[in-house]
């Protein structure tokens, strides 16, 4: 590169940025208008390989990587005729830089590049976690700032300070708790695979726990002991509660007893999402922070869109949670965040940008 420092580049209001999204096992495409009151969603389109990894019980990077190269045209296709667009409409192009897995990161990113090359737009890489929270921005029009997002997905729970989904300023986001072992959505997938469920574990879980007793047995809350209380405030931890659902399995199997499989799925459901919504509003209410929103895949789960509910209202606290449909990975989120961005004033992403498996949290943008 040369020394000439490029120019920062503002979007206006009306301007479309288009989103790309294959961290994981979903391809996703989006569309979103920048307005006054944020992003607004266009028009989008997924395609997913979760079928493709359902046998081996979680997802096989190979397959996945394989999957999105197969998949990125025609989803870009469907998203254009979705939003109703065309490519002399897009002012932008989105891409998740990471976190997720290499090879499937690789694949958005090439097609990224070359779309807004060849339509000679600025490229703009993102965090893929701030766009399972900026999702809800589509829905809900901006957020104030600051506010505590809890991100639950397939390789992430964290307690997050959110002042700018934009990126802007030291503190744009700032990581206050994290899992100190698997993510909520890992805990669903391990204990769906364990109870020979399928991937992606959390629907079938979710569908099934409504037949059973959230109250049956009683499981592990992960990191709610005393001495929990000074050193992991705001952490989480779902292992022992996935080895303590094993152990239950076990010992009935050894005992010639028949589990109940939707009283394990409510009960075990029950302490996720009993943790998550009490450790949430705790950290709301001592920080001060009026604003609570979820999101990411697990925030999908029907308990925990409840108790949360709930629990936030009898705390003061307002709480917003997108939609089923884009709390899961998709192009829309990453649309959004672009959005953000692009509305706030950015200087695009080199095309050099690489994949980064471990982008943390904090940075809105990559490269
Ligand atoms: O955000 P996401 O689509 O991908 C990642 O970034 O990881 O989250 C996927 C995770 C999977 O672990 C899946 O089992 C979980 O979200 N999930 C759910 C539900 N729907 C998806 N967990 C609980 N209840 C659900 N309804
Ligand atoms: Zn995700």
């Amino acid at each position: 590169m040369g020394a000439a420092a490029q120019a920062t580049i503002t979007l206006p209001v009306g301007a479309v940025v288009m989103g790309v999204e294959s961290s994981c096992d979903e391809t996703g495409v989006g569309f979103v208008r920048i307005t006054d009151d944020g992003p607004e969603l266009v028009g989008h389109a997924l395609a997913s390989s979760a079928d493709e990894h359902a046998r081996f019980g979680g997802v096989v990077p190979e397959i996945a990587s394989r999957a999105h190269l197969q998949a990125l045209l025609p989803t870009v296709h469907r998203a254009f005729e979705a939003a109703g667009l065309a490519p002399a409409d897009v002012s932008a192009v989105a891409v998740t830089a990471g976190p997720g897995l290499a090879g499937s990161l690789m694949v958005g990113l090439a097609a990224a590049k070359a779309y807004a090359s060849a339509w000679a737009v600025p490229l703009i890489g993102v965090n893929h976690l701030a766009g399972h929270v900026a999702a809800d921005t589509l829905e809900h029009g901006l957020l104030p700032s600051p506010a505590l997002a809890l991100l639950v997905s397939g390789g992430h729970t964290q307690l997050l300070k959110v002042s700018s989904l934009a990126g802007v300023g030291p503190e744009a986001i700032v990581e206050l708790g994290t899992t100190i072992d698997d993510a909520a959505g890992e805990a669903y997938d391990k204990v769906a695979r364990l109870l020979g469920l399928g991937y992606p574990g959390g629907p079938v879980i979710d569908r099934l726990a409504a037949d059973g007793d959230p109250l049956a047995i009683d499981f592990p809350r992960g990191l709610t002991r005393a001495r929990d209380e000074t050193d992991h405030r705001y952490d989480f931890s779902f292992s022992g509660l996935k080895t303590a659902v094993a152990r239950y399995v076990e010992s009935q199997q050894a005992a010639g007893v028949e589990i109940s499989v939707p009283d394990v799925c409510a009960s075990f459901q029950e302490a996720v999402a009993d943790v998550l919504t009490a450790k949430t509003v705790r950290a709301a209410t001592e920080l001060g922070i009026e604003t609570v929103v979820i999101a990411g895949g697990v925030a999908a789960n029907g308990r925990l869109r409840a108790l949360a509910t709930e629990r936030c209202a009898a705390a003061g606290l307002t709480l917003r949670i997108p939609r089923i449909g884009l709390c899961t990975d998709n192009g829309a989120m990453i649309a959004a965040v672009g959005a953000h961005v692009a509305a706030a004033g950015f200087v695009p992403s080199d095309p050099s940008v690489g994949a980064d498996p471990g982008l943390p949290v904090e940075l809105v943008r990559a490269g």
